[in-house]
C-alpha cells in the first residue's frame, strides 16, 4: 500500500439479538441497554431485535444514541413476496443499519453471494448503512483458506459498489467455527484477516477508501475477551450475538471497544 494518512475509524458495536427473547425480556433489556449506554459517542451502537418488536424497540430507543438495525430484509420495494420485509418498510419503522451476509443466512437459510450482493445494493440505494458479514469455515481455516473466503465475500458482496458507497459500508469479519461456539479467534489471528480484507478493499477501491472502512469482529465476543481483541489496530468494534443478550455483558463490551 502506498503510504496515505490513515484517518480515526469510530470503533461500532453492534448487538444481533438473532431470534430470540420476547416482549417482556425485550422491554427490560432495551431499557437496561439506553440507561447503560445512552450519550456514548465514542462508539457506534446498533441493536438488531428480531422484526415483531422492532417497532417497539425503536419507541424505546427512539430518544437515545442507541441505534435500531435489523437483521434481514428483501431486496425488492414491494409487492408479492409472501413472508418478506421491505426495506421501506424498516427505514420507516427508525432503522438506520441492516445486516447482509450473517453466516447463518448463508449457512443455515442458504442466501448465494449473488442474492447478498443484490440485497446490499438496494440497501444502499435505500440510504441504509450496511453490515457486510463474511468469514470462513473451520474447514477453510485448516486449509489456509481464510483470506481467500474473505477476499471473495467481500468482492462479491461489493460488486457494483462506488468508493462513495462505501461510506455506508462496514465489514463485519465473522469466522463461522467462533460463532456462538465459545471459541473466538486469538486478537492476531483477528488483526490477520482484518488486514487481508483491507487488503482487498484498496485493491478493489483504493488504500484511502480501504482505510476509511471499519471491519467489526465477530464470534464469541463477550466482556472478559472484548479488550484483547479490540486492542489491535485494524479491529473497529464487534458484532455480538450471545453476549449482546445480557445487558451488562453488552454495556461492558461496548465500553471495552471504546477505549
Ligand atoms: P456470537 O454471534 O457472539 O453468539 O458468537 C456473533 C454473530 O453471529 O454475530
Amino acid at each position: 500500500m502506498e503510504s496515505v494518512t490513515v484517518p480515526k475509524r469510530k470503533p461500532i458495536v453492534g448487538g444481533n439479538w438473532k431470534m430470540n427473547l420476547h416482549t417482556a425480556e425485550t422491554t427490560q433489556l432495551t431499557e437496561t441497554l439506553v440507561a447503560g449506554l445512552n450519550g456514548t459517542d465514542e462508539v457506534d451502537v446498533i441493536i438488531y431485535p428480531p422484526f415483531p418488536y422492532l417497532a417497539h424497540v425503536g419507541e424505546i430507543v427512539a430518544d437515545s444514541t442507541i441505534r435500531l438495525g435489523a437483521q434481514d430484509f428483501y431486496h425488492a420495494s414491494n409487492g408479492a413476496f409472501t413472508g418478506e420485509v421491505s426495506l421501506s418498510m424498516l427505514a420507516d419503522l427508525g432503522v438506520t443499519t441492516v445486516l447482509v451476509g450473517h453466516s447463518e443466512r448463508r449457512h443455515v437459510i442458504g442466501e448465494t453471494d449473488h442474492l447478498i450482493n443484490a440485497k446490499l445494493r438496494a440497501a444502499l440505494e435505500a440510504r441504509l448503512e450496511v453490515i457486510l458479514c463474511v468469514g470462513e469455515t473451520i474447514e477453510q481455516r485448516e486449509h489456509h483458506q481464510t483470506d481467500a473466503i474473505n477476499a471473495a465475500q467481500t468482492r462479491y458482496g461489493l460488486a457494483g459498489v462506488t468508493a462513495q458507497q462505501m461510506a455506508q459500508v462496514t465489514i463485519a469479519y465473522e469466522p463461522v467455527w467462533a460463532i456462538g461456539t465459545g471459541k473466538t479467534a486469538t486478537p492476531k489471528d483477528a488483526e490477520a484477516a482484518h488486514r487481508g480484507i483491507r487488503a482487498t478493499l484498496a485493491t478493489a477501491f483504493s488504500d484511502k477508501t480501504a482505510n476509511a472502512v471499519r471491519i467489526q469482529y465477530g464470534g464469541s465476543v463477550k466482556a472478559q475477551n472484548a479488550a484483547d481483541l479490540a486492542a489491535p489496530e485494524d479491529v473497529d468494534g464487534f458484532l455480538v450475538g450471545g453476549a449482546s443478550l445480557k445487558a451488562d455483558e453488552f454495556v461492558a463490551i461496548v465500553k471495552a471497544a471504546a477505549s
